[in-house]
């Protein structure tokens, strides 16, 4: 595998995997999926300032870089770029245009991370322009990022396919994140919360009795505060109401101390109330 710490070459027939970084299994489960693609694969480490909100978040990311090398080379990348914020943004991180995200952009993650999901369509707008891949890989952990950047893509670079890996989960059920290495083993216990309430909640039989349990799980976890628990259509990302049947995402956020994790499920309604 070669590193790339300028993206000066021109490589065709591109499998993208775009990443901050910290790489773990569900990077990684994505790296396989690129791989498939007869395309080369390459993968990106970079921790894009414009879609952080908080210096001290940013500053607290984790850098894993000679770790990602020998994990992205093992599960079968053939490229490691690690760009510059001058090469991502030459006009100077002060001076740069944000892509807007539209009213989507503002719900759940954006209400609580204002501007966030225009620092991502930003900087996939930078990634995708200079790699110029023929398709990119997201995961589906991160249901409203993978949801705008889709619809982003299909407006402004319909040629690129979008494919999703699903989300890979540690033996508890909690979502593998980079920022769950910020956790003690106390706090990663707290976070069972989150695969405790979907499993609770697939029993559901409405949206009103789903949306109960939701709240009732999730409160009974005192180190957890919890930001959002939302079911959406996963077709337009809107809050459906009391009485939806079929397909449904439920979404939904949190703090243990200073540490926000995100998780999202896939739940039928079959009755109706
Ligand atoms: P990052 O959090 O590093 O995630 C990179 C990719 O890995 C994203 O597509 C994300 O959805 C996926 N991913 C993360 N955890 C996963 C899991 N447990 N299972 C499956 N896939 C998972 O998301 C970003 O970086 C950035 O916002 C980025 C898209 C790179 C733009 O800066």
């Amino acid at each position: 595998m070669k590193h790339l710490t300028e993206f000066d070459e021109q490589i065709d027939a591109l499998a993208f995997v775009p990443t901050m970084g910290a790489l773990h299994d569900g990077h990684l489960a994505l790296i396989k999926e690129a791989r498939k693609s007869s395309q080369r694969v390459l993968v990106s480490v970079y921790v894009n300032p414009t879609q952080f909100e908080s210096v001290d978040d940013l500053a607290k990311y984790p850098k894993t870089l000679s770790r990602d090398l020998e994990l992205a080379g093992s599960a079968g990348a053939d490229y490691l770029w690690t760009p510059s914020v001058h090469e991502i943004y030459p006009e100077g991180l002060a001076n740069v245009p944000l892509i807007s995200a539209g009213p989507l952009g503002d719900l759940y993650e954006g209400a609580s991370r204002p501007q966030h999901f225009s620092g991502v369509l930003t900087v996939i707008n930078r990634l995708f322009t200079i790699t110029k891949p023929q398709c990119a890989t997201f995961g589906e952990k991160d249901f409203q990022q993978l949801f705008l950047i889709r619809k982003f893509a299909q407006e402004k670079f319909p040629n690129i396919e979008i494919i999703t890996g699903q989300t890979v989960r540690d033996e508890n059920g909690i979502a593998l994140s980079s920022r769950n290495s910020r956790l003690s083993p106390e706090e990663m216990k707290i976070a069972r919360v989150l695969p405790r309430t979907r499993e609770r909640a697939l029993g559901a039989e409405t949206i009103q009795k789903l949306r109960e349990i939701l709240r009732s799980e999730l409160s009974t976890e005192p180190g957890f505060v919890l930001d959002y628990a939302e079911v959406v259509n996963p077709s337009t990302l809107l809050p459906v109401s009391d009485d939806f049947q079929g397909a449904v995402q439920v979404l939904l956020a949190g703090w243990i101390g200073s540490v926000r994790l995100i998780d999202n499920f896939a739940f039928t309604v079959k009755e109706q109330r």
